[in-house]
């Protein structure tokens, strides 16, 4: 397979990623037994890791998504999420799965999981693909993670630099030329 030329090395292939999603999806899967969970999507980064993870589960489940930013890119946090798309579904009493495709400052999940909970969810857990615990300012762990990275600009599997590369079908490192320049 050709590595992109944007693209530093690559981090973690195709395989790896499929054994380890069919992995935590396996461990999700028996911890929900006779659940019937609602997997919400963290939009966009999330979709395909999210496509995949689901497709190794065999409870029933409801899909759902929603689209967050913070509030100014780069800011120091107002505590506020902003919230471009809200869920269809009402989370009330449901147990709420988060997939997202990676934990960084925690801003997003810490807020969305104390936004869930204020919406009456009966439980509410994260499900990443990766999670760069350095880069963390707001407490919030994954209940299921996939891959502990290094702090790399990384890209593909859905994660984007400027809305390019979310269709590599691995994960890579960004070349540093591109973000520079
Ligand atoms: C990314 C990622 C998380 C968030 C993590 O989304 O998908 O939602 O950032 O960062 P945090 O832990 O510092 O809050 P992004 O805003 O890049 O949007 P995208 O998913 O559409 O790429």
């Amino acid at each position: 397979m050709s590595i992109h030329p944007d693209c530093e090395r690559v981090m973690l292939t195709e395989e790896q990623l499929r054994a380890r999603v069919k992995e935590i999806a396996l461990a999700v899967d028996e911890d929900y037994a006779g659940k019937r969970p609602l997997v919400v999507g963290i939009l966009k980064g999330s979709i395909i890791f999210y496509a995949d993870f689901i497709r190794f589960l065999s409870m029933p489940v409801e899909l759902d998504f929603m689209a967050v930013s913070s509030y100014g890119s780069g800011a120091v946090s107002s505590g506020k999420l902003n919230i471009k798309k809200d869920l269809d579904r009402d989370v009330k009493g449901r147990d709420v799965i988060i997939v997202e495709d990676i934990i960084d400052s925690g801003f997003t999940l810490a807020n969305l999981k104390a936004l869930l909970y204020e919406r009456g969810a009966a439980s509410v857990k994260i499900v990443t693909l990766l999670n760069k615990a350095e880069r963390r300012e707001y407490e919030v762990a994954p209940d299921y993670n996939c891959f502990d990275i290094e702090n790399e600009f990384v890209i593909g599997y859905g994660l984007d630099y400027n809305e390019q590369y979310r269709h590599l079908p691995y994960i890579g490192i960004l070349k540093r030329s591109v973000y520079e320049k």
